[in-house]
């Protein structure tokens, strides 16, 4: 696909119709995701479901809406009012998470999906107001709920964070990411036994996420020329394309799938320079990659996650952090997406965004930065 800002404006109207988006307004706004009438289905449930999404209108949330109805179930959602605006053909019950949920009073669902970050605090006030409303419980938590990721292969069955392995007191209001996940995860099997299954992605990507955290490759190599590229391209990745999740999340509650379960692939860890590649083949601009060992790095102020994107390369007490053995998840019904498909949607909604936005690209490296320590590494290695 050719990049050039007239295919953008083209691909953008193509790819916004495809995803069922609005193509005519301003693409980058949140509201731009959807669609203008409810589709219908294209890959219809044996059996419609009704579905309660707690939020359902940021970034994955809009996903998990479009998953539901692709497969004909009916779908609420619960905000303070945003899905009005964004999905005028759903229904909206509109409520407060710190603490008003009369909303959901009197209603039933089969399912209620739990989007809050890290609030414990929401999700116990969900799941006790829902706990006789709905069959299953599904609380959004995450791979940070981990609070040892040594263990190669990794499973759902590896300690999660507790006040006592965090050094946190228990009256503390405001709890680390990961404690507050692994917190939140016990609040609802606690509140709903057997009813309840927990949903711990790694890095979500795709169309929508404006971390940037993934997006950063696809558009740097978009841009060509010679490429920075962390370690010697064998360190592992695992991630999950948005769109996976939630397909996968729709799965779980069809079949009343209860548990623990990882999101992220590929099955088999993808090294660092295939995914570096594969991107490559959805570009056009002349690249190469210039592999750049960890401690030259390091030793330039270049850390892994933060200025290298998706790079986590194995240390002591994070070598299962991308090797995490899927076998459960799959037989679930989790299923991956290409990697070509992931990297020509997330390029197509980057430049869907104001140019702005576009050059303000999160984590990585600026163009400055990044030529500043290849010339350091030239110099050094001729
Ligand atoms: N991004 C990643 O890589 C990653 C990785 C692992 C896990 N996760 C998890 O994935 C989830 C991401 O969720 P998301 O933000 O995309 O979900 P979302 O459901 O799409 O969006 C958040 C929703 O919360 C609603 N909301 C915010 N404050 C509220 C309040 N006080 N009362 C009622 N509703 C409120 C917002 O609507 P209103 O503003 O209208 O209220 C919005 O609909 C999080 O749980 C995150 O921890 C993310």
């Amino acid at each position: 696909m050719a990049h050039t800002r007239k295919d953008f404006l083209k691909a953008t109207a193509l790819g916004g119709a495809a995803l069922g988006l609005n193509p005519t307004g301003s693409l980058a706004e949140r509201v731009t995701r959807t669609p203008l009438e409810k589709p219908a289905p294209t890959r219809p449930a044996p059996r419609a479901k009704n579905i309660l999404i707690l939020g359902g209108t940021g970034f994955i949330g809009p996903f998990q809406v479009r998953s539901a109805l692709e497969r004909g179930h009916n779908v609420t959602l619960f905000n303070r009012g945003s899905g009005r605006a964004m999905f005028p053909y759903l229904e909206t019950l509109v409520g407060d998470r710190n603490g008003d949920y009369e909303a959901l009073r009197g209603r039933r669902w089969d399912v209620v999906i739990d989007n809050a970050r890290n609030n414990p605090s929401w999700t116990e006030m969900a799941a006790e107001f829902l706990k006789d409303s709905v069959d299953q419980f599904m609380y959004v938590s995450s791979r940070s709920a981990y609070a040892d990721l040594s263990a190669v292969p990794m499973s759902s069955d590896a300690p999660t964070w507790t006040y006592e392995s965090a050094g946190v007191p228990r009256d503390q209001e405001n709890l680390p990411y990961g404690l507050g996940k692994a917190v939140s995860e016990r609040i609802v099997q606690r509140v709903m036994p057997g009813r309840s299954t927990i949903l711990r992605p790694g890095l979500i990507i795709g169309p929508g996420d404006e971390t940037d955290r993934f997006t950063y490759w696809p558009v740097r190599i978009h841009r060509g020329g010679e490429i920075l590229a962390p370690g010697d391209g064998s360190d592992p990745v695992q991630i999950i394309d948005v769109r996976d999740l939630t397909d996968f999340t729709v799965r779980l509650a069809e079949d009343l799938t209860t548990g623990e379960f990882n999101c992220i692939g590929p099955a088999t860890p993808r090294p660092m320079a295939e995914l570096l590649y594969g991107i490559r083949a959805v570009t056009t601009a002349e690249s190469s990659f210039t592999w750049v060992p960890r401690e030259f790095l390091e030793a330039h102020g270049v850390r892994p996650y933060q200025e290298m994107p998706c790079w986590r390369p194995p240390v002591p007490g994070f070598e299962g952090f991308a090797r995490f053995d899927l076998t459960p998840e799959i037989e679930a019904g989790l299923t991956f997406r290409t990697l070509a498909d992931t990297a020509e949607a997330t390029l197509e909604y980057h430049f869907s965004r104001p140019v702005e936005r576009q050059n303000s690209i999160g984590p990585g490296l600026t163009a400055e930065r990044e030529a500043e320590v290849l010339a350091a590494w030239h110099a050094q290695n001729g």
